[in-house]
């Protein structure tokens, strides 16, 4: 068994989460519940090839092996049940800036790109920084608070002249998994329409029990699909920088990598690739008891707000580490709502910048006790809010 329970020492190392909650949220001691990356240990046997390629003392440049590549690959066919081909493998530094080449590559400027709010933040900013303009289909959520796609909005929007659709698969923050179908209905969409599906998976693997995440790349025809994702969720190596893009269409990989020439956009680091490698070859095991470890953590979030907060509705998790939670009840608005959060010591992400005010978003990629501590602030930061706004 792994160990999940043993806080990593994050702060003063630079972490983002940990070293900007001074500056940024004006509380040094609060727990931090925000950005997407998390607060245990990753896996054993990749910090131990990690240590190994340091041990060889040789960091020139270099490009992704054959057997890099073929890690990859057989980890899409083991866990994903797709078969690639490994040259379809495009490696880069990330997904968000991937996504910002994509954007740039293949649309021009004033072209509509189309994202499913509410949705990770960067989507809208990179089509925004790039001059592009953006379509939103709104996701809808059902009594059983669970989200599905509007489908007719979608083939409205898709009908009117979309160039590229940015889909969240599994969904952040609203957890979906979402399913064949819906998967499938919406690439047979975008090929009815010519418009490029770019499918960001890099949550595939964070799936809870009874889920099985349907890669895009399954759906779409090689013309009209890119896949992009990563370890860097997974196996909390984010800042080791080192991403996937898989592009079927010799057509598409050709004129991506020529237009990141331009640029010299380089591939992932060497110790990014070490890491990727690494972790799809020896750490399935790592990653099924992490899916264990924050399925249990999940359950802990909805008993512990139906007991203290019954009025907050606590989106259900599929996949991702990252819990949706309906706060509209209190009347206080997410970013005040999550003020209070902090100053009672949990920072927590405000749903507005997703495009939902009335909601927060819960990162639970921590050891079981962290998480208890947060809990406890947040049912006092939002209690605090609420009172005060009466
Ligand atoms: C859906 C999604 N895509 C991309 C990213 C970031 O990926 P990267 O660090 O590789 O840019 C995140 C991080 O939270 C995410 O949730």
């Amino acid at each position: 068994m792994y160990d999940f329970d043993t806080p990593a020492p994050r702060a003063g190392s630079g972490a983002i989460k940990w070293d900007l909650r001074g500056s940024a949220f004006q509380n040094p001691q609060a727990l931090p519940f925000w950005i997407a990356d998390s607060d245990y240990f990753s896996p054993p046997e990749l910090t131990e090839a990690l240590c190994d390629a340091v041990r060889r003392c040789v960091f020139g440049y270099v490009d992704p092996t054959p057997s890099y590549r073929e890690a990859v690959a057989d980890w899409f066919r083991t866990r994903h049940g797709w078969e690639i081909d490994p040259d379809w493998i495009v490696p880069a530094t990330g997904v968000v800036s991937e996504i910002a080449n994509l954007v740039r590559a293949f649309t021009a400027p004033g072209d509509k790109v189309l994202i499913q709010t509410p949705v990770y933040d960067p989507f809208a900013g990179v089509v925004k920084a790039a001059g592009r303009s953006l379509a939103e289909n709104r996701l809808i959520r059902g009594e059983d608070l669970r989200y599905t796609m509007d489908f007719e909005d979608l083939e409205r929007d898709l009908r009117s002249g979309v160039k590229m659709m940015i889909l969240c698969s599994p969904h952040n923050p609203v957890g979906r998994v979402w399913t064949r179908d819906e998967v499938t209905r919406v690439a047979e969409l975008c090929q009815k329409y010519g418009t490029l599906l770019v499918s960001d998976e890099i949550h595939w693997d964070i799936l809870m029990p009874g889920h099985a995440h349907f890669t895009a790349g399954l759906a779409g025809t090689p013309e009209n699909i890119i896949v992009l994702t990563a370890p860097s969720k997974t196996f909390n190596v984010a800042g080791l920088k080192c991403s996937n893009a898989v592009i079927p269409s010799g057509a598409l990989r050709n004129k991506l990598v020529t237009w990141q020439q331009q640029f010299h956009i380089e591939t992932p680091n060497n110790l990014g690739l070490v890491a990727c490698e690494a972790a799809y070859r020896l750490c399935a095991k790592w990653c099924d008891e992490q899916n264990e470890y924050l399925a249990k953590n999940a359950k802990l979030v909805s008993d512990y707000i139906a007991e203290h907060l019954p009025e907050v509705k606590v989106t259900p998790l599929e996949g991702t580490y990252l819990m949706w939670l309906d706060t509209s009840a209190s009347g206080v608005g997410s970013v005040e709502l999550c003020r209070a959060m902090t100053k009672e010591g949990a920072i927590l992400n405000d749903g507005l910048r997703y495009g939902d005010d009335g909601f927060v978003r819960l990162n639970i990629a921590c050891p079981r006790a962290q998480l208890e501590k947060g809990l406890e602030a947040v049912v006092r930061g939002y209690l605090a809010a609420k009172n005060r706004g009466k």
